[in-house]
């Protein structure tokens, strides 16, 4: 096998220009754009290139094989495989780490394993695989973590065949131009079998790591954390109705303006969510329907995504947000209706492989803490199925879904070097 052994930096700066936004500031690769396509086609072609065995499978996961030595390419023998990865698609305007950190950490580990087999240092008793997983940011079809949801059967797939971006495609429609069968998409329990571990890298995507609890006398973190939950979200829609009419011939008094109810309920969720101790809610996307300068909205669809590590209180404060939505919106002369778009329960990662992870993280660095987080990944889906676990490079920012979310090069290359220690001891 000819490894050339790259850093994770190198993979990473090869990416670099991929699917940047000149409008909104730094990338926006939605799932099955050209930008992502692109990046699916640059892993498949690194994976090709360290000679492991690739493959896309009916939800549109790729799958990058290091079979055992000597044991055949076949189902059985890659059952209960060790499996790492995370996705290149993006929010609109993110940055360069979620998501693609993960994916080339997971190339740059591999190449320090092949390398450790290679000079004898390394005993395998099962296959390695690397994944890349779509759509898991919602950012084109609405429900985060879509591949991991189908893979898994936690969202049927007759709901996903039907989502719709906002050019107003089905996913079946685009799934179908990308090669795959919308009759065959959903619950695939080979594809799980294959899956003895998942271990996802990703950057950390708040303070978490920078807090004064973790930083020493020069105010640094330490490089990486391991996961040890993530907290319950879900996403809704409120539309509210209203008359769409003229800015102009429209007397104040006479309107019914949706855009109006709508503002008023932003301020109430804040408020809500500020009153409940730990609860995270936002409004980060507002379309005004037909949305024109000189022209009263006839309707505005706003996305709430609400977090909470108490499921109920998720369930409750959403509750609470309705019924505000629907004395405004009578108050305004409009009518709202609420539509649950996803709902994920707080996840706690396995602990023997938590611990695990910590152990093998330890050694090389020791004061990794343990560490939650409010975003969710295809790690949290998988961990209702198989034994999962993360590990979380430092963000020096802190801020994320931005194009200012950072990872320096060292901290890059010791989450690789956590990741591959962590591979190798559980192959
Ligand atoms: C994904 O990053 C999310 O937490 O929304
Ligand atoms: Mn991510
Ligand atoms: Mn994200
Ligand atoms: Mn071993």
């Amino acid at each position: 096998m000819n490894v050339q052994t790259h850093t994770v930096n190198s993979l990473l700066a090869a990416i670099n220009d991929i699917g940047r936004d000149n409008t909104r500031g730094g990338y926006s690769r939605p799932v099955y754009s050209d930008s992502e396509i692109t990046l699916r086609e640059w892993f498949m072609a690194e994976a090709q290139a360290r000679s492991l065995e690739v493959s896309t499978d009916a939800n549109g996961i790729i799958w990058a094989w290091w079979d055992t030595p000597g044991s055949p390419k076949d189902e059985a023998s890659r059952r209960g495989a060790l499996v790492t990865g995370s996705h290149l698609d993006s929010v609109p305007g993110g940055g360069a780490f979620d998501g693609p950190l993960g994916v080339a950490s997971a190339l740059a580990a591999f190449d320090v394993l092949a390398a450790r087999e290679s000079d004898g240092s390394l005993q395998r008793n099962r296959a390695l695989a690397l994944t890349v997983f779509p759509e898991e940011e919602g950012s084109r079809f609405g429900v985060a973590c879509l591949g991991s949801r189908l893979l898994t059967g936690a969202i049927d797939p007759s709901k996903a065949l039907n989502l719709r971006d906002a050019d107003g495609n089905t996913f079946a429609d685009v799934a179908s131009s990308n090669g795959l069968d919308p009759a065959r998409m959903g619950r695939d329990e080979a594809a799980l079998a294959s899956i003895g571990d998942f271990i996802e890298l990703h950057v950390e995507q708040g303070r978490g790591l920078n807090t004064e609890e973790h930083t020493d006398a020069a105010g640094r973190g330490p490089a990486v954390a391991i996961g040890s939950s993530i907290l319950g979200h879900g996403r809704w829609r409120l539309s509210f109705s209203g008359q769409g009419n003229h800015a102009g011939t429209t007397l104040m008094v006479d309107r019914a303006d949706p855009m109006v109810a709508a503002a008023q309920l932003v301020v109430k969720v804040r408020e809500f969510a500020r009153a409940q101790a730990d609860a995270r809610a936002t409004v980060g996307r507002l379309e005004p329907v037909p949305g024109g300068t000189n022209v009263i909205a006839s309707r505005v669809d706003l996305w709430l995504d609400v977090r909470h590590p108490d499921d109920a209180v998720t369930a409750m404060l959403v509750e609470k947000i309705h019924g505000q939505a629907q004395k405004i919106a009578a108050f305004e002369g409009c009518s709202v209706a609420l539509t649950e778009e996803s709902l994920s329960g707080t996840v706690n990662f396995d602990p023997a492989l938590t611990r695990a992870l910590e152990k093998s993280v330890h050694r090389l660095i020791p004061n990794a803490p343990l560490l939650p987080t409010g975003a969710g990944h295809d790690a949290g889906v998988l961990a209702a199925e198989v034994p999962s676990g993360m590990i979380y490079v430092r963000n020096p920012s802190g801020i994320s879904h931005s194009p200012e979310e950072y990872v320096e090069h060292d901290d890059a290359a010791a989450g690789v070097a956590a990741l591959a220690d962590v591979l190798e001891d559980l192959l």
